[in-house]
């Protein structure tokens, strides 16, 4: 795939991961030119860029909010994550991705009093050239962003000494694993559909946060399972926001950057022009809605050939069409409401609209979300008490 110059192979090797490439290193945190991102207008042309151009409007910068917000964040000494991880004990691993390893591990509260903190401590990859950027990404936008469906950044830790340049940062820790696991791991109770469309519905509310409920708009750029992770109760919390960017200012149509994101998962729209809305990002839950609706992944090569891209697969099955619940997940049982089916998949092909204009707005997304719960919540109709006649004509049971 020649346009995808940079990507990256992810350890699991289930998905490939492209990541903008070069870009200057820096330790510095309050300057936006670290982001390979610049704000266009449609009629500009799409010209990949790596470069930074500044804001033209008045609007601050997730950096300037980030200022502004200083001291939510804890930072840390790489020894205090050192020691709370058990020297980065393999026992202690709890995941691997595109950019680094993930430990649990346990810290003191910031007042030093009550019990240990559990949390997640993800080193970033030292050789990664990109290792910074998504640091600094994650740190500027998680520690910005405060809403029940996101993960809780607790703080960081950026340490170049003796052992090379390290980058971590230490989040609130997730206990339920993410919803890959749950959705494709044979070892998982498969999730039951209300389970489903609970995660779908908090997750569309999270990212309409991201673009519609902040000062500047976020385009989260990564949205796919591995990245909603769970709580006990099985709430959703998006995590991962090392390639989020900042949505367009003013007047400005899209922001123009190097392609990056996750195969499977990306706008073709964006894969193409490199420009990027939160559009890109509806697009992105099109696909995990079909994910949840089939139980496939978006992109398997363990199927046979013509059921290994799952948009592909289930455009053979017609959501109007009597053979559309032959693509429910056969974990399921059965066990799901049609009609909520209906509309999700309706949404996600909504979601999946070729312009990128004519996909919702994640808003949108939360409301036909909230109403295929409703569908599915409501009792099902009970049958109509036989009228006398009605008795009169029916078979005997028994003998
Ligand atoms: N806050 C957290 N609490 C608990 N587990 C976490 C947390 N953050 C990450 N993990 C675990 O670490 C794994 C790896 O996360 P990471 O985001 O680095 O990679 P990924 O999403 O699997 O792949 P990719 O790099 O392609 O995004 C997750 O799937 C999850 O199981
Ligand atoms: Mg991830």
């Amino acid at each position: 795939m020649g346009c995808f110059a940079f990507f990256k192979t992810n350890p699991k090797s289930r998905d490939r991961k492209y990541k903008p490439g070069g870009g200057a290193v820096s330790t510095e945190t309050t300057s936006s030119s670290n982001y390979e991102t610049s704000r266009s207008n449609e009629s500009t042309g799409g010209k990949h860029t790596s470069k930074s151009t500044a804001s033209t409007s008045s609007q601050r910068s997730i950096s300037a909010m980030f200022e502004e917000k200083a001291g939510v964040l804890r930072v840390f000494e790489l020894a205090e994550l050192r020691s709370a991880t058990n020297d980065f004990s393999r026992m202690l691993k709890i995941g691997e991705g595109g950019f680094g390893s993930v430990y649990k591990g346990f810290i003191r509260s910031a007042d030093g009093k009550g019990d240990r903190i559990t949390v997640a401590v993800k080193a970033l990859n030292q050789r990664s050239l990109q290792g910074h950027k998504q640091w600094l990404a994650e740190v500027h936008f998680l520690g910005v962003v405060e809403h029940p469906n996101l993960v809780k950044l607790i703080g960081y830790c950026s340490d170049d000494g003796e052992r090379g340049i390290q980058r971590l940062l230490v989040y609130e820790y997730l206990p339920n694993k993410s919803l890959e696991y749950h959705l494709f791991n044979r070892a998982a109770t498969p999730l039951p559909w209300n389970v489903r469309l609970q995660i779908a519905l908090a997750a569309a509310e999270g990212l309409a946060y991201l673009h519609e409920g902040l000062e500047i708009q976020v385009i989260y750029r990564d949205f796919k399972t591995s990245n909603v992770l769970l709580d006990n109760e099985f709430k959703p919390k998006l995590s991962d926001f090392g390639l989020a960017r900042e949505g367009p200012a003013g007047d400005k149509t899209h922001v123009s950057t190097v392609v990056a994101g996750t195969h499977g998962y990306a706008a073709p729209d964006y894969i193409e022009t490199g420009h990027l809305t939160t559009k890109s990002d509806v697009w992105s839950f099109g696909i995990v809605l079909y994910e949840l609706l089939t139980g496939r992944r978006s992109l398997d090569r363990n199927l046979p050939g013509n059921e290994q891209k799952l948009l592909d697969w289930v455009k053979q099955f017609p959501v109007e069409s009597r053979k559309f619940s032959m693509i429910m997940d056969p974990r399921l049982k059965h066990q799901y409401s049609l009609k909520a089916a209906r509309e999700v998949a309706k949404l996600a092909d909504r979601c999946l609209v070729k312009q990128a204009k004519g996909r919702p707005a994640m808003s949108e997304v939360v409301g036909v979300l909230k109403q295929a719960v409703e569908i599915t919540e409501a009792p099902p109709p009970q049958p109509s008490a036989p009228t006398n006649s009605e008795r009169g004509k029916q078979k005997p049971t028994g003998s």
